[in-house]
C-alpha cells in the first residue's frame, strides 16, 4: 500500500466539454477526498516546465500547446493507495485501450487530448501538487 495522496489536471478537452462536475464526481464517487482545488490555465512556460520530462519525446511540443489551450482543474486527493487506485479510476493513456467506465473511455477522445492527468508515483505526486499548489493552504 503506497501514499495517501495524488495529483490531477482535468485538461483543456473536458473543461471545454463541459465535463468537471462529472468527473469530479467520478472522483468523489471512488472514495477520494478533495484537499485542495483550482481552476486555471498554464501558460506554454508552465505546461513546458510540468512536463519537462517528455521534453525529448516527438509529442513535446503537442503536448504544451495542448495544455496551455486552455483552462484546466488542478487538484489534490487523498485516498489509501491513492496513485494506483487513480491510474486505475481514469484508465490508459490512450482512450482506445481504457477499460470500460474509466474517466478517459468516456470522456477522452485520443491519446494526447485524454481528459485528464494523473501522477505516476508517490514521489511525482509531492512535485506535482507543490508546482500547482506551493502557496494554497491545504485543508485536510
Ligand atoms: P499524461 O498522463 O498527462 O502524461 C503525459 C501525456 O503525454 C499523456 O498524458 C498524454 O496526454 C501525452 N502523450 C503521451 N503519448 C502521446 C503521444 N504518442 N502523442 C501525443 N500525446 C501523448
Amino acid at each position: 500500500m503506497s501514499g495517501k495522496t495524488t495529483f490531477t489536471m482535468i485538461k483543456p478537452d473536458a473543461v471545454k466539454a463541459g465535463n468537471i462536475g462529472n468527473i469530479l464526481q467520478m472522483i468523489n464517487a471512488a472514495g477520494y477526498q478533495i484537499i485542495a482545488l483550482k481552476l486555471t490555465k498554464l501558460s506554454p512556460e508552465k505546461a513546458g516546465q510540468f512536463y519537462a520530462i517528455h521534453k525529448d519525446r516527438p509529442f513535446y511540443q503537442e503536448l504544451v500547446e495542448f495544455m496551455s489551450s486552455g483552462p484546466i482543474v488542478a487538484a489534490i486527493l487523498k485516498k489509501s493507495n491513492a496513485v494506483e487506485d487513480f491510474r486505475k479510476l481514469i484508465g490508459s493513456t490512450n482512450p482506445a485501450d481504457a477499460a470500460e467506465g474509466t474517466i478517459r473511455a468516456l470522456y477522452a477522445s485520443s491519446i494526447g487530448e485524454n481528459a485528464i492527468h494523473g501522477s505516476d508515483s508517490d514521489e511525482n505526486a509531492q512535485i506535482e501538487a507543490a508546482f500547482h499548489f506551493a502557496q494554497t493552504q491545504i485543508f485536510e
